[in-house]
């Protein structure tokens, strides 16, 4: 299967962007320090999927979140990575189709999907290239 380049240079901090893989949606988003400090603020217990920011991350560069732009429950697109889009009651991403909200990391905090947004594969081949899949 093939890989996806995409260049995040121009995504400033509380900006994201919606590309796609395997032509799927998928979410680039540039946390700011208050988004990535209320991700971290969360305590796992009170997380239907439970997972870390740093373990949705990549080390070092835990401000970038990158997610398929799939809702968990039945797979409509989750609002949030546009300009001015309702990013939800906790910040990061809101799923229109039967209210899921999703935190600052992606993670489901309340609706019916079961699962926070999926991290597919990826890496940085430098500061501002990301390879996906
Ligand atoms: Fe997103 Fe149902 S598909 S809440």
């Amino acid at each position: 299967a093939s890989s996806t380049e995409i260049d995040i240079s121009a995504i400033q901090p509380g900006q994201s962007i919606k590309s796609s893989f395997r032509k799927q949606p998928l979410f680039v988003r540039n946390l700011t320090p208050q988004e990535i400090a209320a991700a971290d603020a969360v305590p796992l217990s009170e997380l239907r999927d439970p997972q870390t920011l740093a373990e949705r991350t990549k080390a070092g560069k835990s401000n970038w979140l990158v997610t398929l732009g799939v809702c968990t429950h039945l797979g409509c697109v989750p609002l949030g990575a546009a300009e001015g889009e309702n990013k939800g009651a906790f910040g990061g991403y809101f799923c229109p189709c039967h209210g899921s909200a999703y935190d600052t990391a992606g993670r489901i905090r309340s609706g019916p999907a079961p699962l926070n947004l999926a991290v597919p594969e990826y890496a940085f081949t430098t500061d501002t290239m990301i390879t996906v899949g």
